[in-house]
């Protein structure tokens, strides 16, 4: 197995993000004190919902469709948030204050169903109201990954059935996400390729995953994935610039054969591939895969203005 193993998450160090402060149901701790109770329903049972999201010049990007997928998920599982957009806005401009933090900041909100009064999965058992946690750092992906592309393996553990656990729910438990890295990284990879429960390609343990063939590009049909926020903002930007974009069902022939593939993801953007399952991806050229990725900035330069 590779020791040089990379993952979609890779950041710059920063030095700074040793004495960050978190919020933690309001107030704002430094990261060592940080803490929630082991009764919390988020460490017990993975009950939560969280978001990832980034600063730029002052400005949450696509906040607006952060929060309708965050709102969207805590209402399916009947989690109260306890507090409006509004509400979360001032939160996290707090938690920024705190931190001297205007841009190139990564944040992961997290909400959970609480306390608990005994150690057991009834939801009723959760009865302090939600628990709150943002944690904020400085954050620049790394560039290495932007040459040489990160390493997908294919790997056994598949993509729920939405009547399971749905995908689209940004949940504390991703141990489905979290089995499938592990396979991946057993397999001398970076990150897992899954595939859905009839077999086509569907996305990574924690990024979606984009195939381009003979300039247009490919996604799956959705179903099974997560809803991410750069997948939609890909798939418009392609629809906007005359990029041929299709969601459909494809196989790992299709993927293999690809004259590029990227992931996207809040963090990363737009991550290139350079390999599955030991094959290559395409001759390492990718005019698509920049173009999008420049249209991706432009973007988010113009959304944070
Ligand atoms: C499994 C999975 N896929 C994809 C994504 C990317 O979504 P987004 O583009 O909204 O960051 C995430 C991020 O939370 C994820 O957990």
């Amino acid at each position: 197995m590779s020791t040089d193993t990379h993952t979609t998450h890779d950041a710059e160090d920063d030095a700074r993000n040793r004495n960050i402060k978190i919020y933690v149901n309001g107030d704002l701790v430094h990261r060592d004190d940080a803490k929630v109770s082991v009764y919390d329903s988020g460490f017990m049972l993975g009950d939560g919902m969280w978001e990832g999201m980034r600063l730029y010049n002052g400005t949450w990007a696509f906040f607006d469709e952060h929060m309708d997928r965050f709102f969207e998920s805590c209402k399916a599982v009947s989690l109260d948030v306890g507090m409006d957009r509004a509400g979360i806005m001032d939160a996290l401009q707090k938690t920024a204050d705190a931190n001297g933090m205007t841009t190139d900041v990564h944040c992961r909100l997290m909400l959970t169903r609480g306390v608990k009064v005994k150690p057991f999965q009834h939801p009723s058992l959760s009865r302090t109201g939600p628990t709150m946690v943002i944690i904020m750092e400085h954050s620049k992906p790394a560039t290495a990954l932007q040459s040489k592309g990160i390493r997908l393996a294919t790997v056994p553990q598949v993509r729920g059935l939405p009547m399971s656990q749905d995908a689209k729910y940004n949940s504390h438990s991703k141990l489905n996400c979290v089995i499938a890295c592990l396979q991946a990284e057993q397999a001398g990879a970076d990150e897992g390729l899954m595939l859905d429960p009839h077999g086509f390609v569907n996305t990574t343990n924690a990024c979606n995953f984009f195939i381009v063939r003979k300039g247009a590009v490919w996604t799956s049909t959705g179903d099974y994935c997560m809803n991410g926020v750069t997948r939609q903002k890909v798939i418009d930007l392609c629809r906007a610039n005359e990029i041929d974009v299709h969601e459909r069902n494809y196989s790992l022939v299709d993927a293999y054969g690809a004259d590029e593939a990227f992931l996207t993801g809040t963090f990363g953007a737009q991550t290139p591939v350079g390999e599955i399952d030991g094959k290559p991806i395409g001759d390492g050229n990718r005019p698509v895969t920049a173009r999008i990725r420049a249209l991706y900035k432009e973007l988010v330069e113009a959304h944070t203005a």
